[in-house]
Order: C-alpha cells, then structure tokens, then sequence
C-alpha cells in the first residue's frame, strides 16, 4: 500500500473523532488538508494501469469510455491528476471549471475555499469560488497529455460572473475554442455553481431562467455551430432543479445543438437536507452554512441526481433528434449499486467526488476495481 493510500485509511479513522474541535478549527484543518492531500494524490499514481473488467466499456458520441464513472469538475482545477485517474481506471478524466480570467476563490474568516467533510453522512460542503488559473493555462496543460484510448479528456468552463455580460459570455466562447485546440474530447459548461451568481432571478413563460436561455444561445450561435470536428459539450445543472423545467431544458438543449445534459452540481437547499444530515455532523452543517452558505455533495443528493436523470432519460425517449444527446448523473454516486441503479435506468454516464474519496480511503487505487468488479 502507497503512502497516501495509508494517508487516507488513517485520515478516514481518526476524522469521526475529531468532531469534538471547535467547528471553525476543523473546517480550517480540512480546508487545508484537502489541497494538500490531492496535490499529493495526483503525484503518487500507481506505477501500473491497473486491469478492470471490459464489461463496463461504453461508447457513446463515438467516444470510448473504459468504465461509465470519472471525476466530476472541480477536483483536478489545475489540470492535473490524467495519469492518476487513468491508471486507476477511470472511464475519463475531467478537469476545471476555468474561466476567462483567473480567480482567486474565496477566503473568509482566514479560511482559503472553505470546505468540510461531513463524515457520518458521507456528505460534504463547500465554498469554492472557482478558484482557477484561467482556461488558457489549463488547456495549454491538457494539450501536452499523453492521452490513452479508454480515458478521454473533458474540460469544464464556466462565465466569470463580471458586471459585463457581454465580456463574460466572449470569455466562455474563448474557453470552447482554447479546449477545442487543446484536442480535448468533450466539454461540460457548467451552469450551476451555486457559488458564482448565474442568474437574477427572471424567467420566461415556461420558466425557464431568462438568462440562461440568452447565454446558452450565444455559445450554441458563436461555438456550437462552428465546431469542425466531433466535440461533445454537455451542460451541467444543479440537483436542486426543479424535476418539471427538466424536459424544457432538454428541448432547449437539442434545439441550439448541445450534446448531453448533466444533474448535476451542488445543493443549496439547506433546510431541506438538514434532516438527511446525521446528529454528529449537524454542529458542522449549521456553522458551514450558516457562516459561508456553500454547496452541499454526497451521499444527500444520491436520489435528486437519480430522479432527475430517470426523469430526463424517460423523456429523451419520446423525441426524435438526428445528433446523439446523453445524460450523466453526479451527485451520490459512491459504489456498484449507483452504477447499477443509474443502469437499471438507463443512465449510461456518471461522475463523482465526494464518494471518490470515500472509495479512495476504503480501496484506495483499486478504487474502480472494486466498483466495477
Ligand atoms: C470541493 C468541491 C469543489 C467543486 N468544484 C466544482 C467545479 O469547479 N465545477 C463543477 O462543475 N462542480 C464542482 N463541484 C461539484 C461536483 O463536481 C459535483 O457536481 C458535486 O459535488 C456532486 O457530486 P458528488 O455528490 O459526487 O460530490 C465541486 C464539489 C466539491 C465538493
């Protein structure tokens, strides 16, 4: 067993019992202790890819997949991690989110991008900001992997959130073309960062938000329908969207000539998912939320991300569209019954994070081994 293997099996013991720090402490700690901990990760890989089943293989927009789950946005910001996950046996590698511009995140109360585990949950929360170099950096990054068949690269891009809307919305069609360059195989836009502002609230007839309709025709107008070659971009909703806009979102998609849709990003519905929350976290839960806000993972969204894919794979069935158009899940996904329950649905993609890194203290690089077993 490698260090950081022995690293994440002694962390995974002991961090139910430091629940007795002061909250402020043990936020600061895991802050922290999370960069630090994946800056390492993504350096230890295994020396070797390691075998998985060929059973799992999926193919979908002409695109190999050695396994239908890979790493959601947001944990690889800096492009780093390909070999990792590769070697693991992830079905893909996914980097970002970058904007145009780099960001710093957020820091309060001394804290850099205050994050906390919830470790009776198997939940997480955080509050980001987008902290990033840049899509230029990035893909400057990802162009010089050594890619392998079975583990194709996405990006991840969102807008700044500037008061120029126009600036923002140049800044994302300068992301696609940066990544189309870059020769990446897909790309995810993520409209759902509940710790940017993505929207002012205005929403048309069939309530859909207003501005996100204008933004996505802008990148479908000056993006999408210039695109020379096959380049999958998929958007990426939160868990807490509303089940009944999920067949007006996939209309829209497939009009303006996106190629996939995923549910999703982070919750912010606070009281709601205070009661799936376990007793021994709650003291952590309110102090997060109630001094950062943030965006909640894990094991809580396990049935939203389900509901919601069920609902839009359901309906995708009833169109008829000439481009392939996919749903990926995230959010929950932690073990072979997700996988399993995601394809008794016919959900054919998912990603994870938070159940990652809990799979990664139990099986450590043998992680997807044992998923997909
Ligand atoms: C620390 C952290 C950072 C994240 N950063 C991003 C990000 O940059 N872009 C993004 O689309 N999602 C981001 N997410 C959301 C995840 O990609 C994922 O959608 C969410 O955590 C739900 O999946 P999970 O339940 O498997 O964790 C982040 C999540 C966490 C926990």
């Amino acid at each position: 067993m490698s260090i950081i293997e022995k690293f994440a099996k002694f962390d995974s013991s002991i961090r139910k019992s430091l629940h007795f720090l002061p909250p402020h402490l043990f936020i600061n700690l895991y802050s922290n202790g999370r960069k630090e901990f994946l800056y390492h990760l993504s350096k230890y890989f295994p020396k070797n890819p390691i075998q998985i089943s060929s059973n799992y293989n999926v193919k979908l927009w002409d695109i190999d997949f050695n396994v239908p789950l890979f790493n959601s946005a947001g944990m690889f910001k800096t492009g780093d991690g390909y070999e990792l996950v590769q070697r693991q046996g992830a079905g893909a590698y996914l980097s970002g989110t970058t904007t145009a511009g780099h960001r710093v995140g957020n820091i309060k109360d001394g804290i850099h991008h205050p994050f906390v585990p919830l470790s009776e949950s198997k939940s997480a929360i955080n509050w980001m900001g987008l902290p990033n170099p840049g899509h230029a950096d990035i893909a400057n990054k990802l162009a010089k992997i050594n890619k392998i068949k079975g583990c194709p690269i996405g990006a991840s891009i969102s807008s700044d959130n500037g008061d120029d809307e126009l600036q923002n919305l140049q800044g994302v069609v300068l992301g696609f073309k940066l990544y189309d360059k870059a020769n990446v195989d897909f790309i995810e836009l993520n409209e759902s960062c509940p710790n940017v502002k993505h929207t002012n609230g205005e929403v048309d007839s069939s309530g859909l938000d207003k501005h996100l309709i204008e933004r996505l025709e802008y990148v479908s107008k000056n993006y999408l329908s210039h695109r020379l070659r096959n380049l999958p971009v998929i958007v990426k909703f939160s868990n807490d969207t509303d089940i009944n806009l999920v067949p007006k979102l996939i209309d829209l998609l497939i009009d303006l000539g996106f190629n996939g849709i995923n549910f999703g990003n982070t919750s912010t519905a606070y009281q709601a998912k205070r009661n799936q929350i376990k007793s021994k976290d709650l003291a952590l839960f309110d102090y997060f939320t109630n001094t950062f806000g943030g965006g909640m993972s894990g094991n809580i969204l396990k049935e939203d991300s389900l509901k919601l894919c069920t609902k839009a794979v359901k309906y995708l069935k009833t169109k008829t569209f000439e481009d392939e158009f996919h749903i990926i899940r995230t959010g929950g996904v932690e073990n072979h019954s997700d996988i399993i329950a995601g394809l008794n649905n016919e959900i054919k993609l998912n990603q994870w994070f938070t159940g990652y890194f809990e799979a990664f203290s139990n099986d450590g690089h043998h992680l997807y081994k044992q998923i997909f077993r």
